[in-house]
């Protein structure tokens, strides 16, 4: 009898052992970029409804966070700011002494090891709550820039590690990379959010950031879903204005995005798992529906599977748990 003839993939997933011998795609702690909400006052210790786990700290609460965050050998935080004051043109964005300025040098001073990032955009400082100045109900791009590079410089001043401009803004990262050569700074890199699409997927982090805009939308300096070729322009444009990192924005629903950038640029890539998709499944975990560690971890590794080198998610303590007790 002619034995039949296929071939036998199965050979290789046997066991446990023999299937990490032939994994091709691992999630690290090291990996992990944690983002952190800081607000302006003492004692605050505010839940995000729609992101359980996640507060708002001021800075006299932030020290015991910081402590975890290090002792579960996460590597890095992005750091949000959220002032009390707001005002048109977003001015405690730049102020030495505003709350992201003070942030960043409580943490490194606290931590001189952890990689400080400080997210370098106007939405959270400007009292109409989009990234940049307005004019006649519209979104100004060049004396934004202004703004934005004075911002850089006072986060790097109080001693951020890495800058990371999320305005969307037209060449945002040639004037923060002049900006910062300029006042002396020209060893910082910029970790860009390249490619930022105007999501619904941020729906939680606007309540986390106390960040939506007052009027319109941000369709007019964000992407739209639709367009995939648009992010290697993006992505062109910001590597020759001297980005060090790509960022990708959202993560879940864009894993084709970051794949693509991954093929066509030499710099680490970045995947943000962004709030909405912390919600979704913090969600289904709390009813019940889902294994929260099984979906975490599968989820994380897709995103390294397409291409990111580093991810920044609001799962990273959890993370960092899950894989140091394997
Ligand atoms: C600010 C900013 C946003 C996020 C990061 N930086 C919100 C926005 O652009 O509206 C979203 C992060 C998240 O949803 O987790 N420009
Ligand atoms: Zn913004």
């Amino acid at each position: 009898m002619k034995e039949l003839q296929f071939n036998r993939h199965r050979r290789l997933r046997g066991s446990e052992t023999l299937r990490a011998m032939v994994r091709e795609t691992r999630l690290h702690t090291d990996d992990l970029i944690y983002p952190l909400f800081v607000a302006e006052g003492e004692n605050i210790k505010h839940p995000i409804s729609s992101m359980p786990g996640v507060f708002q700290f001021s800075l006299d609460h932030l020290g015991a966070e910081l402590d975890e965050v290090v002792s579960l050998g996460i590597p890095s935080i992005i750091l949000f700011g959220i002032p009390l004051e707001k005002d048109a043109e977003g001015s405690q964005a730049y102020h030495d002494h505003g709350i992201i300025q003070e942030a960043i040098r409580f943490a490194k001073n606290r931590h001189p090891e952890l990689i400080v990032i400080a997210d370098t955009c106007l939405c959270e400082y400007t009292d109409h709550g989009h990234c940049g100045v307005i004019e006649n109900g519209q979104v100004l791009n060049d004396p934004t820039l202004d703004i934005l590079a004075r911002t850089a410089i006072a986060q790097a001043k109080a001693g951020a590690d890495i800058i990371a401009p999320s305005n969307m803004m037209d060449g945002f990262v040639a004037a923060i990379r002049y900006g910062l050569d300029e006042a002396g700074f020209s060893h910082l890199p910029i970790m860009s959010y390249a490619v930022k699409y105007s999501s619904a997927y941020y729906g939680p982090f606007r309540e986390a950031a106390n960040s939506a805009p007052q009027f319109g939308d941000r369709k007019t300096y964000q992407m739209d879903y639709a367009n995939r070729n648009e992010a290697m322009r993006e992505a062109t444009s910001d590597v020759e204005e001297g980005a060090d990192f790509l960022i990708v924005k959202p993560a879940l629903s864009y894993l084709d995005i970051v794949r693509d950038v991954k093929n066509n640029f030499d710099v680490p890539i970045v995947a943000y798992n962004v709030s909405g998709e912390y919600a979704m499944v913090k969600a289904a975990a709390q009813n019940g529906w889902v294994d929260e560690e099984k979906i975490v971890l599968e989820t994380l590794t897709s995103m390294k599977r397409a291409g990111a080198d580093l991810i920044m998610t609001y799962h990273a303590k959890d993370v960092a748990r899950w894989l140091g007790a394997k």
